[in-house]
Formats: structure tokens, sequence, C-alpha cells
């Protein structure tokens, strides 16, 4: 039996140690690591520059409460506000409670703007957390409908259709609007920057807030800091969690000063945000994305996507191979029963599937272009290997 509450399904394999791209389990067999942890661990496993950042800090504080100022969180938002554009931050643990910072903003901002009730429109197969305030804005009915009342304040639309939004314009409750640019858990949904353009007008327009999700997305994923510049465009708020600290937890919420004013002291908080290990480690992750990696996510996601989509296209099971940089979906027409499973067993590769049938892609942003290859071959022979009698073009 085991002592832990039956939330998780793993796979019944045990991993004993990483370095680099790979994992290796108790006998010793080698795994490709294709979803670095469901995109948190950026730089690969054992990255000996994050090793050391981890051991020096352990060394010295761990932890201090934020009773207590230290150099690292006010560095690494000073960071984040080059990278960003947003000069005010708030540090939590989670993407989760991210987002909530990002709601309870919305909802100060519209307090004072004189609205009881502040509404914020979200999109239709969202994923924000498992909290119940980003679940409320969360909206996948499997995870929501066995932990009612959520939240009420939510105004779900179809995602990328910006008529469906224009529809709010005059409901004087809306506040914001909150959004992955690119949803991940529903399977790689990828808004146009022509569209984040258009919302961004109507909120500036409206006097609404544009909150983005780049939890996922974020942070090098697409090939640019963050998704939403290649828009070239600047949310009211952002946040951030997942790949920020490697595999250390730790989450974000940033804003510009007008609204990040409004969390005066004592409004919100969190023990563990903001801890120096945490703070020093995404400080470095942010470093090396910047001297190191960052400049080759473009090319190397068009090689995995080019790849995939010249192998995969003539499986009669595979509907559509789509990305952007490192974010890569293969989405299946039907679903595969235990794909992973086979996948690491007999294909030596580690991937996810979501929403029952698309393949999601995550790989670290170090991984090489023979790696890629070897990738791409991989997934071709599993699709054909679990679609034995359909033909490759
Ligand atoms: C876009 C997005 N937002 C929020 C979250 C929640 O993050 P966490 O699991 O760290 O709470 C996730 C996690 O998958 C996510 O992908």
């Amino acid at each position: 039996m085991s002592y832990l509450m039956p939330v998780y399904q793993p796979l019944d394999i045990e991993f004993q140690h990483g370095q680099g791209c790979y994992l290796w389990d108790r006998q010793n067999k080698r795994y490709l690591d294709a979803i670095s942890g469901v995109g948190v661990t950026l730089l690969g496993h054992a990255h000996p520059d994050i090793h050391t950042e981890i051991v020096a800090q352990s060394q010295k504080i761990l932890h201090l409460s934020n009773l207590f100022k230290h150099t690292w969180n006010e560095r690494l938002a000073e960071k984040l506000a080059q990278i960003t554009g947003l000069t005010q931050t708030f540090f939590c643990n989670s993407g989760a409670e991210a987002n909530e910072t990002a709601i309870k903003l919305a909802r100060l901002y519209g307090h004072q703007r004189g609205i009881q009730c502040p509404k914020i429109i979200v999109m239709q197969h969202a994923f924000h957390g498992r909290t119940l305030g980003a679940l409320s804005a969360t909206a996948k009915p499997d995870y929501r409908q066995a932990f009612g009342p959520l939240l009420t304040g939510f105004e779900f639309v179809a995602f990328h259709d910006f008529a469906a939004i224009e529809m709010y314009q005059n409901d004087p409750d809306i506040v914001a609007i909150l959004l992955e640019p690119i949803q991940g858990e529903a399977g790689v949904n990828i808004a146009s920057p022509f569209y984040l353009k258009q919302l961004r007008a109507l909120c500036d327009q409206q006097d609404w807030l544009l909150m983005l999700d780049e939890i996922q997305c974020g942070l090098g994923r697409t090939g640019t800091w963050f998704y939403y510049q290649q828009a070239e465009i600047c949310p009211d708020v952002l946040t951030l969690a997942k790949g920020l600290g490697n595999g250390l937890p730790i989450g974000a919420c940033l804003t510009h000063p007008k609204l990040g004013e409004l969390l005066q002291s004592g409004l919100h908080g969190s023990t563990f945000g903001g801890n120096p290990l945490a703070c020093r480690v995404a400080y470095r992750v942010l470093d090396l994305l910047e001297t190191h990696y960052l400049s080759s996510i473009h090319a190397k996601g068009y090689q995995l996507l080019d790849l995939l989509q010249s192998k995969l296209t003539g499986l009669n099971n595979v509907q559509s191979v789509r990305g952007v940089g490192l974010m890569i979906a293969i989405e299946l027409i039907h679903p595969i029963e235990n794909l992973t499973k086979i996948a690491s067993e007999e294909f030596d590769i580690l991937v996810n599937v979501t929403q029952g049938k698309i393949i999601r892609l995550l790989p670290p942003y170090i991984i090489n272009s023979v790696q890629i290859e070897y990738l791409a071959e991989q997934i071709c022979g599993l699709l054909k290997a679990t679609h034995p009698k359909e033909k490759v073009a």
C-alpha cells in the first residue's frame, strides 16, 4: 500500500539520477527526457551551475521569512523587471499561487474603481492551477466539479475568439482578462500575435487589465523570453513559475507600479515565497538562459517541429503537429492506451499525453540537434508501433 493520497498515477519507473537531458532508472536504463518535469527543468538535470548555487546558499541561509530583508529577492525582481518591463513582483511558491495573486490584484483594482463584484474574463480549456481561486478560472469540469462551490466572478469565453470578448464591452463589472497565450494543459493551443494585440487594445480602451499566465509558455520556451513579446505587447500582470527555479519551487506575479502598490503591507503574503535559496537559484537560471540558451531555442524548436511534421504527416492517426519554439504538440485522432508507458519502456523517451490524445513535448533547452533527431525518430517509431498497419508517406 502507498501512504500517499491517490491523486497521481505515476508510471512504475524509479529514476535514480539525471544528467542533462537524460534520466536513469534502477536498472541503469537511460531515457531521453522530453517533458522536463512538465516544463520545469529548462536547463536539464544536475546542471553544475545550479548545483553550485544551491550548495553555496544552503551553506549560508536557507530561509528567513519575509520579516527580514535579503538581497536575492531584490536582485531577482530587478532582473525580472529588465526582461519583462514589469517592475513590481510578488514571489510565491507555485503557479497556482501566482495566479491567486493575479486574481486578488484584479479584484483590488475593481474595488478601487467602485466595482463591488469584479469579474474576470477567462478562457475555455484554460488551466491556471488547483487552488480554489485558480481552479475557478480553470475550465476543465473534471478538475472543478468535485469542489464546488467555486469562486464567482469568472466569465468563460472561447479561446482565440475576439468577438466573444467584445460582447462584454458594456458589462461594467469586468475588470480583467486572464489567459495563457499558449494553452499548455489544453494541448498547445496557440493564440496568434494579432489576437494578443487585439486583446491589448481592447483592455486599453476599456481600462481592463490584461493578465497573462506564462507559467508554462514563458521563460524562453517559445524562443523569446515571453510569448507576448512576439506580439510586441506588454501585459498588466504576468504570472510565472515552473522553470523559474529549474526544479526549486518558486512562483512570481509581476505588474506595474500603479497596480502593484495596491497590494499594501499585510494584504497578501507567503511564508516561503521569495526565500533566499529559490531566488538565488532563479536568478542564476535567468542569467544562464540569457548568456547561453535563449538564443538557440527558436532554431531547436524549428528543427524538432520540422522533423516531426515531415516524419509524421503520413501517419493516419496524426491529426496535427503544432508548436512554437520548444513547446510542441502532436494531436492524435484516436487515443492510444498506455502511450507514455510504451514510449518509456520501448522507445526510451519520456513524453506526456494531455487531453487523452495530445502528445506534449517540452524538452529542456539544452537539448542538442543529435538528441532532437533521436527524439523525432523515436516518436515516429512509437506512433508506427502503436498503429502498425498504417503507412508512412
Ligand atoms: C499555464 C499554467 N498555469 C498554472 C499552472 C499551475 O502551476 P502549479 O502546478 O505550479 O500550481 C500550470 C501548471 O501546469 C500551468 O501550466
